[in-house]
């Protein structure tokens, strides 16, 4: 079993808190559908055959190709892949791009589920985090989807947004429930460097909000997602019952993937790889038949890490006899030794071999996830 992400690198202009690799121009679109489509095939034996489960396009803003764009690597990948016939294609789509034609030809090509960047429900923020909907559209986008028939839809929303009260993330929230979707992802605000709101943040222009109302947030977001049945599966991400994610489950549960598109990463069990950052020179390499990535096999210690990262923000947590047998007996010490205290502080807890966050641990992940790190 493994999985496909291709990374679709344009979007119509920058917001102000990404740092995505993307161009802001659609210039080389169609270069890229057919240098995509080539490297697709020169990838043929990356995942040795295995059955692929799930297709993700990812961007940068994959609503930007066309339908006949999304059939044509779909139907690559089908040629060149074992793709399972019950399968899960998602494409990352923005709120302004959805018309209803648009939805039923991509649901004509095969798309089941769709991840909806939706940000904020507030227009002021919208506008702030440099947007090209307004929240009329973004609504009015899950609408249309779900008239199209789609029964797999997430949104995304982002909180800790400078100047969010709790009343206005609860707004927000209520929102989103109120549009009977299937899946929210919420993320709370990264500032990334080389992004604007960075440049805000460093001239002082932008206050970020304190751990403690950062925690009010997440926890507000729980409380009422449960309220309405959703299952905190990932710090990030609810879902109803037969709603998860599965490509980013089997990516967390660590299964095989492979990414395509510049700045894609792909991973074996053994090793990491990913794609250079420059959609032009990516171009010109898979023309000469070449992929220009770079790779890193992975110590015993970084897959211990990896095995960390990725287990300990989900619901399934860390299973201490999978830790022995996969990476050995000195990582389960190692893990047991630094999980004590806590458990003691109720910020794991315990249940046989299994361990996960609380929901007290999972406030501070971060800090419990660095400490665990081998070195
Ligand atoms: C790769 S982006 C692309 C999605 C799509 N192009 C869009 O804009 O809706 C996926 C999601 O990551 C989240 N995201 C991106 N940068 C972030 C940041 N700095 N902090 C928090 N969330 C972020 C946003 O919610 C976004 O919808
Ligand atoms: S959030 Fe989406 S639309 Fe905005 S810059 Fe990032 S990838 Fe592009």
């Amino acid at each position: 079993m493994a999985g496909i992400y291709l990374h679709i690198p344009f979007c119509k202009g920058k917001c102000a808190y990404c740092d995505f690799y993307s161009v802001g121009n659609i210039k080389l679109k169609k270069d890229f559908v057919k240098t995509i489509c080539k490297e697709i095939e020169l990838q043929k034996e990356y995942l040795r055959s295995e059955p692929i489960q799930t297709i993700y396009f990812g961007g940068g803003t994959p609503s930007l190709l066309s339908v006949q764009e999304l059939e044509e690597i779909i139907n690559r990948i089908i040629k060149y892949f074992n793709v399972e016939k019950n399968n899960e294609i998602t494409v990352e789509a923005n709120p302004d791009d959805l018309t209803k034609e648009y939805l039923n030809g991509i649901k004509e090509v095969g798309v089941n589920r769709l991840s909806i960047g939706i940000q904020s429900f507030n227009n002021n923020d919208l506008l702030r985090m440099k947007r090209k909907h307004s929240v009329r559209q973004a609504i009015r986008s899950v609408r249309y989807a779900q008239e199209q028939g789609f029964k797999n839809i997430s949104i995304d929303l982002i909180y800790g947004l400078p100047d969010l009260s709790l009343q206005k993330w609860e707004e927000n929230i209520e929102q989103a429930l109120n549009l009977n979707v299937q899946h929210i992802s919420a993320y709370h605000l990264t500032i990334e460097p080389k992004t604007l709101f960075y440049k805000y943040y460093r001239n002082n222009s932008f206050v970020p909000p304190s751990e403690d109302e950062s925690l009010d947030q997440l926890k507000k977001l729980i409380e009422k997602t449960e309220q309405k049945g959703f299952l905190h599966y990932e710090i990030s991400n609810f879902a109803k019952d037969g709603f998860l994610s599965l490509h980013n489950t089997n990516y967390w549960m660590g299964v095989k993937y492979l990414g395509l598109g510049p700045s894609a990463h792909s991973y074996n069990l053994t090793s990491r790889q990913w794609n250079i950052q420059n959609l032009r020179g990516y171009i010109d390499e898979i023309f000469k038949g070449k992929i220009p990535f770079e790779e890193e096999n992975l110590s015993p210690n970084e897959k211990f890490n990896d095995y960390l990262i990725t287990s300990l923000r989900t619901m399934w947590g860390i299973n201490t006899k999978k830790i022995e047998h996969e990476h050995g007996i000195n990582f389960k010490t190692h893990f047991e030794e630094k999980s004590d205290n806590f458990l003691k502080a109720n910020f794991l807890s315990k249940s046989g071999n299994n361990y996960k966050l609380t929901k007290k641990g999972m406030f501070i992940s971060d800090h419990i996830i660095l400490s665990f790190l081998n070195d």
